[in-house]
């Protein structure tokens, strides 16, 4: 018997850095998953595509994942967690809070503990500590939910519901960088201005806000405005760089109604909001500069887990 659970990775809309400083920020999925096998073994070992890549940061985190599920529910950590995925690590698209989520989920479901949907997520958390040194917990909480949420760290998250679909632009810089190094960065800006950074860290949480219900309502053109000033507070901060500022400019001179990094920055990937009818020369015209770019429906569907013989 095995379990085996997906997990689709996530965009950060709006708030990415101040929400680890109490901001509220607006969450999407992205409809590229880790898939995550569990089957009993001899021993703990984890066999992953991630390897193949040469990242493979998430693949410790892994065992503290486990480690941490079987402390809590009295289980067996000997199991072979097997990792696929399509999510690109270190594109500020969730990979590892994908995998996080996948992996508790898919642990659970073989050891047949059901768990509701926020406690999946603090198992997933486990990991995703010793990933990012102080995560917000965004990441994973979407990664579980699917479909778009506005979160604060310690408060539920508020599921954003809207009729029909919406679209977003990714497109990915082809820079990694380290989460970690990044949250530094902007803690450090933070000690040395800190009356400055409050005020920026509760417009930012506004904007989410505002976001969230011109996202709701359709006026996509007033949320690209919004993410392009939070693109703004971001450079401010010294979390973007010299290619992201390019390819935002790029955007929105290819007719965007606004751009701006998504996730840590100093690399990473860029989130756009277009026009539909410029979609698909926008998506062309970023992938013709070697930018991986790709136009995604925001699903619904959050991370699902089964059982198979
Ligand atoms: O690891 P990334 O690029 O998906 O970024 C995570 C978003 C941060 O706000 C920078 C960190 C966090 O935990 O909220």
């Amino acid at each position: 018997m095995r379990a085996i659970a997906e997990a689709p990775g996530k965009a950060i809309i709006t708030g990415e850095h101040f929400v680890v400083h109490g901001a509220w920020a607006l969450a999407a999925a992205v409809p590229r998953k880790v898939r995550v096998t569990v089957e009993s073994s001899t021993k703990f070992e984890v066999i992953s595509d991630l390897f193949r890549r040469g990242e493979s940061p998430e693949l410790l985190p892994v065992s503290h994942v486990v480690e941490g599920m079987a402390r809590e529910f009295s289980l067996k950590p000997t199991v072979r967690v097997t990792i696929t995925s399509a999510v690109p690590g270190g594109a500020g698209l969730g990979s590892s809070a994908a995998t996080m989520v996948a992996v508790a989920a898919a642990f659970s479901k073989l050891n047949s503990v059901g768990l509701k949907v926020d406690e999946l997520v603090d198992c997933a958390m486990a990991g995703e500590w010793s990933v990012h040194g102080k995560p917000s917990g965004v990441d994973p909480a979407v990664c579980a939910r699917g479909g778009v949420i506005l979160f604060r760290t310690g408060a539920a998250p508020k599921r954003v519901s809207f009729d029909g679909t919406r679209s977003l632009i990714l497109s990915y810089s082809g820079l990694n960088r380290s989460t970690r190094g990044q949250i530094g960065h902007v803690t450090r800006m933070k000690d040395r201005y800190p009356g400055m950074f409050e005020r920026l860290a509760g417009g930012i949480g506004d904007l989410s806000l505002r976001a969230s219900e011109m996202l709701q309502g359709g006026d996509l053109n007033g949320l690209g405005t919004l993410l392009t000033v939070n693109h703004a507070a971001l450079m401010s901060l010294g979390v973007s760089n010299e290619t992201l500022d390019g390819m935002v400019d790029l955007l929105l001179t290819m007719g965007c109604y606004g751009a701006k990094l998504t996730g840590a920055g100093g690399g990473g990937s860029v989130l756009a909001v277009a026009p539909e009818g410029k979609e698909k020369s926008i998506v062309s015209g970023l992938s013709a500069r070697g930018f991986e770019t790709f136009k995604v429906k925001i699903p619904a569907e959050g991370v699902k887990s089964w059982l198979e013989r």
